[in-house]
């Protein structure tokens, strides 16, 4: 017994050793170990003569040994045919390459471009501003008195420190892109069409609503006789581009220090069509911009005669415009960057 038993453990030691670089050299093993005349299956003819009391013992030992083989030579057998399948398309130049993944626009580009080329037809174009502003230009220049209430409208991030040194200052992140009105009225002569796409910042706790940044597009016109009336045009033009040719519109009075009169702006339901979903709480209506008459201070501060000009603007959000036209509810998706939220929007 003590000699099988010995034989046994011996193998077992080779076994879990065993090493096949090729397949050749794999059969070597196979056929030492596991053939007819292999040294396993003699031992399993040892066995035979084993007395009855230890055959239990042995038996079970035998077919460990067995399985365990087995066990390595497969594994060594996939690495091996693995590795072949491998060197072969390695060594294959007429193989065709890997795929590329090819990445997707993110909504609100796509989003934006889509107001900016709606616009484009009807002659805006493009005017940029810096994200860090000054009070100036983001609050005092659009009519915002200082400590006036209406600055709390929107929670702004001030930037504190001034060379390294921790000191209030005037220089704050951009809380809305009126800013770039100022900058291009101070700089432009009327006639003025612009439409200012960009990024804007505000103190907000993030949730799936409210986000510490986002987008917005913010048009300005001014010229002769600019009218309210025009301002409608414009913008039921854009509505029906924008959610297709049955939108309606309706402007309801409200406040903004840069325009007077001001106006928000809601179209009917894209959803339900304006009879009454959950989406618009029933009204039939969801809010889309706040626009209005450039007020006259706005105009003089920036250098405009308010007597031979006049003009409208608006902004709208552009992750606003996404969330209806693409039904994105949570805000937070548009910055987590999570590419099975991305590629969705592959072929819009
Ligand atoms: N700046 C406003 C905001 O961020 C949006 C806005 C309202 C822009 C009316 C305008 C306007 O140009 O006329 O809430």
């Amino acid at each position: 017994m003590g000699s099988l038993k010995d034989s046994i453990n011996d193998l077992l030691g080779q076994v879990q050793q065993m090493q096949a670089n090729s397949a050749e050299e794999l059969e070597a093993l196979r056929i030492k170990y596991l053939s007819k005349k292999g040294e396993i299956t003699s031992l399993f003819n040892e066995f035979r003569s084993v007395p009855n009391e230890q055959k239990r013992e042995l038996g079970q030992l035998l077919n460990q040994l067995r399985q365990e083989t087995e066990t390595r030579i497969n594994e060594m057998r996939e690495r091996i045919n693995d590795q072949m399948a491998n060197d072969q398309m390695v060594n294959d130049l007429t193989r065709t390459p890997d795929p590329i993944q090819l990445g997707t626009r993110h909504p609100l580009s796509l989003v934006r471009e889509e107001i900016e080329d709606i616009f484009s037809r009807i002659g805006f174009t493009i005017a940029q501003g810096p994200e860090v502003e000054d009070d100036k230009h983001v609050y005092g220049m659009l009519n915002f008195a200082p400590e006036h209430p209406a600055r709390d409208m929107q929670d702004t991030f001030f930037v504190e420190k001034e060379m390294g040194v921790q000191k209030p200052t005037d220089i704050l992140l951009r809380s809305h892109t009126s800013s770039v009105q100022t900058r291009v009225m101070t700089s432009q002569k009327p006639p003025i069409r612009v439409l200012c796409p960009g990024r804007v910042y505000r103190n907000e706790a993030i949730s799936a609503r409210a986000h510490c940044f986002f987008h917005q597009v913010e048009g300005l016109y001014i010229d002769k006789n600019v009218s309210f009336a025009d301002l409608r045009e414009a913008l039921l033009y854009f509505s029906k581009e924008m959610f297709g040719p049955e939108t309606k519109i309706r402007l309801r009075p409200s406040y903004f220090p840069f325009t007077e009169p001001s106006a928000e702006m809601d179209i009917s339901c894209n959803i339900c069509g304006g009879k009454g979903c959950s989406f618009c709480k029933g009204t039939g209506w969801v809010e889309i911009l706040g626009c209005g008459m450039v007020d006259p201070n706005v105009l003089e501060s920036c250098g405009i005669d308010s007597k031979e000009y006049s003009g409208y603007a608006f902004g709208m959000g552009v992750e606003r415009i996404t969330n209806l036209k693409y039904r994105v509810k949570d805000l937070r998706l548009f910055s987590e960057n999570d590419v099975r939220f991305l590629r969705q929007f592959e072929s819009c």
